[in-house]
């Protein structure tokens, strides 16, 4: 057995999914800090033929400075050693076991996938949407491509208090004019500027002392063009245990409260949108017959749980809302992929300090590793996964320096390539994503956009391929 991470050895590392996740394992493997002289090779491979993850698919159309971090990505991307592989899905055109073939070293980096359910009466009923397929739909992914909102009613409920609830509700109260500067897909576009929306409600099961948004987010919903922010001042008077945990609630909950009061005293000014925030509401059931009609909530109240966090538990107040669309945005959720070990319970990959488990045994798998949302659950912001990956990678490099390593079978960078020319010869490289890209911001600048997204498999593949012949897979 060959030590590897040497010019002649160099370390093999395939890594699945191109978010911000992988993008930073990457980094922290190509340019080592705790072990300079390490050479790693890193193919990376995503589903779809463009990278980024959540910073293109998740992140909102009008929030253009956050997704400007893909720029740190595209340098790790120029560095010596990498390698991109899109529109190459792990269990569909390559099995895990092809990969532990090939490389010494697998990272998932696959994120969380789909959305948490409600697991009330009408959540399937048409008009009631997961946050998740809104949200990938008006970032143009190109699964989500043919949904159809119907947005022709007056109110929507988005359940949750996060800031995933907090993006839903101002997509669906932001203007034409605010709207067509953005990146946002053309087909949602349309749909939008064409809403009847008058009101959205955003629905917390705990009070206003719990809610998870965070305080710029939490700000801009005063800042809309044409949508008043309404919050009843009985809605966020604190109940006593909240009351009482104020001293030890932190920074930005206490912010939120601030930002929350100043809400409250304002006088509705006329817009033609309202954002209302609510509290203390649990969705009981979603009625109706051919579509969404209404929800019923029930009311809360707050009680410490064993662990002294508040808990909601349902008093017997009910209300009903009338509502034609309503969001659930309670969290996404990890999917198990192939035969990677996964906790079906927390919906991630077992792992400790990202060393990826056997469920049977706890014992590390050899070679396999874990980053991001698959392996802490569907929470943290972009930067999180920056420290995350650096952890996975210290792991890696022990790994690597114990000798504790699996050696390959078929280490040749090329044979890889061979394969996927067979299994998947519509993969995207890295330079048919730059070709992509360039089409795309091309299209934007004619309409003074960021961009103008392509959609549809199809046309991202098209435009990846007018750049494809003698590329080689940089
Ligand atoms: C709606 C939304 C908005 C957000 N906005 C912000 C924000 O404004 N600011 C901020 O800091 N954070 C934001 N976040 C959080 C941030 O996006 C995440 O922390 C981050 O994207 C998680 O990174 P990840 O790499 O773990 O997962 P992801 O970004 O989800 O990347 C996972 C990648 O894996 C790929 N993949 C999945 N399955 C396979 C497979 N079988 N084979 C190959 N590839 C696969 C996917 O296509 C995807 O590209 C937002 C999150 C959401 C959901
Ligand atoms: N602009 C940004 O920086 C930005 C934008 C989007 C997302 N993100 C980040 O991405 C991550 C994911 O965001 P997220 O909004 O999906 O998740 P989140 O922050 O975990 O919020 C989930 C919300 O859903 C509620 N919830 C869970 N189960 C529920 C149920 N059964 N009924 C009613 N409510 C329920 C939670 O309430 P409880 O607290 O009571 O559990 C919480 O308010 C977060 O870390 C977020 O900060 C950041």
């Amino acid at each position: 057995m060959t030590t590897p991470g040497t010019a002649e050895h160099p370390l093999r590392v395939a890594i699945v999914g191109a978010g911000p996740s992988g993008f930073y394992a990457a980094g922290h493997l190509l340019k080592n800090k705790q072990m300079p002289e390490l050479v790693a090779q890193v193919d990376m491979f995503d589903r779809l033929p463009t990278p980024w993850g959540l910073v293109r698919g998740g992140v909102a159309p009008d929030h253009p400075k956050i997704k400007s971090v893909s720029r740190v990505y595209e340098k790790t991307a120029a560095l010596e050693g990498f390698r991109f592989f899109g529109n190459v899905e792990l269990g569909r055109d390559i099995s895990r076991e092809e990969l532990r073939e090939h490389y010494h070293v697998i990272i998932y980096a696959f994120g969380a996938e789909t959305d948490r359910k409600m697991g009330i009466d009408g959540e399937d009923l048409p008009g009631s949407w997961a946050a998740t397929e809104f949200v990938a739909w008006y970032n143009g992914h190109p699964d989500y491509r043919e949904l159809e909102f119907d947005l022709s009613h007056k109110r929507a409920v988005v359940i949750g208090n996060g800031n995933v609830a907090v993006d839903v509700a101002r997509m669906l109260a932001l203007t034409e004019a605010e709207l067509a500067v953005t990146d946002i897909a053309d087909h949602a576009l349309d749909v939008l500027r064409a809403s009847k929306l008058e009101e959205i409600v955003i629905v917390g099961r705990r009070g206003p002392a719990q809610a998870a948004f965070t305080t710029p987010e939490l700000l801009e919903l005063g800042e809309l063009a044409d949508a008043d922010i309404v919050v009843d001042p009985t809605e966020i008077a604190l109940d006593e245990h909240s009351e009482r945990a104020l001293d030890d609630t932190d920074a930005t909950r206490k912010r939120n409260l601030e930002v929350m009061k100043q809400y409250a005293e304002r006088t509705p000014t006329g817009k033609r949108k309202r954002v209302i925030l609510r509290f203390l509401s649990s969705p009981v059931t979603i009625v109706g017959e051919q579509g969404v009609e209404a929800i019923e909530l029930v009311r809360n109240e707050l009680r410490p749980g064993d662990d002294g966090s508040l808990r909601a538990h349902a008093t017997d107040e009910r209300e009903t809302l009338e509502a034609g669309l309503v969001f659930r945005s309670i969290g996404y959720r990890g999917i198990p992929i192939d035969s990677v070990p996964f906790d079906d319970r927390a919906g991630t990959i077992p792992n400790q300090s990202g060393r990826v488990l056997d469920p049977d045994t706890d014992a590390h798998l050899p070679g396999e590793y874990a980053v991001g949302w698959i392996k802490r659950g569907p929470t943290g912001v972009i930067g999180t996964n920056k420290k995350d990956a650096q952890e996975t990678v210290d792991a890696i490099v022990e790994d690597v320096r114990e000798g504790r390593l699996p050696d390959p079978t078929d280490p040749d960078p090329e044979t890889v390539v061979e394969l996927l020319n067979e299994r998947a010869p519509n993969h995207v490289d890295y330079s048919g994503w730059q070709a992509i890209d360039a089409a795309e911001q091309a299209a934007g600048t004619a309409q003074d956009r960021p961009r103008v997204k392509l959609t549809t498999f199809e046309e991202l593949i098209a435009a990846a391929v007018a750049s494809r012949d003698g590329a080689g897979s940089r």
